[in-house]
């Protein structure tokens, strides 16, 4: 049990350092409005909290990030990302554009299936018998100016929330229903301040 959490830790670490040598994604594309151009409205979603600007951790800001080799399903993070994934919204749904290809939904799961615990914020489907039984489906996303909300049924959401999954991951949450700040948490808004403007309609 121990050494298995010993072993996610060194893998998620070491996928840190992936992404931090990372090369950009988008070979060919030079300029952010070619990019804007492929696909209207696309941004990174800065990631505003207590631990934001003014930190002593520099420069890097704390963007929406995903738990996973690019390109591949993983669970939302937020960490300080320099090279973080790009996210579009279309038709009140929230995409992560990886590549002309790969296109994957950000979607929010039910996944602890007990009422207590608040929704979990999920980027494309790992295993999707699971996906499905969890998947929150009523849910949309919209823009409200430069911030993200998620909305579902009466409740519209600006916040959410980085905390320790049940593998000890941090995870991305948010609650639908008025709930107090979960313990050991940190509250985030999630911002769109670089959204490609250029294309009307996104
Ligand atoms: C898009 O990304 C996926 C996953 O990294 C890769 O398998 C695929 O070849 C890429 N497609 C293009 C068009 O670059
Ligand atoms: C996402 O987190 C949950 C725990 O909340 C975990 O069970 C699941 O395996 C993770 N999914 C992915 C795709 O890593
Ligand atoms: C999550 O699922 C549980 C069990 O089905 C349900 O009681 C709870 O209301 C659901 N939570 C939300 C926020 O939809």
């Amino acid at each position: 049990m121990f050494t298995s959490l010993v072993e996610k830790l060194t893998l998620v670490l070491s996928l840190c350092v992936a992404f931090v040598y990372a090369v950009p994604a988008f070979e060919g594309i030079s300029t952010w409005s070619s990019i804007g151009n492929l696909v209207p409205g696309i941004t990174f979603l800065e990631a505003i909290g207590p631990e934001g600007a003014g930190s002593d951790t520099a420069n890097i800001p704390n963007y929406l990030s995903i738990l996973s080799p690019r390109g591949l399903p993983g669970n939302a993070t937020i960490y300080r990302n320099r090279s973080p994934p790009l996210f579009y919204i279309h038709q009140n749904n929230l995409w992560h554009f990886h590549n002309e290809s790969t296109i994957l939904p950000v979607q929010v799961h039910n996944s602890t299936l007990t009422s207590k615990l608040p929704l979990q914020v999920v980027v494309g489907e790992k295993d999707p018998k699971l996906a499905r039984r969890t998947l929150v489906k009523e849910g949309q996303w919209r823009w409200q100016g430069t911030m993200l909300r998620y909305e579902q049924g009466s409740s519209s959401v600006p916040l959410f929330y980085s905390c320790q999954d049940t593998n000890g991951l941090m995870g991305l949450f948010l609650f639908t229903e008025p709930a107090p700040p979960p313990g050991g948490c940190t509250p985030f808004t999630l911002h769109s301040f670089n959204r490609a403007k250029n294309i009307p309609n996104s």
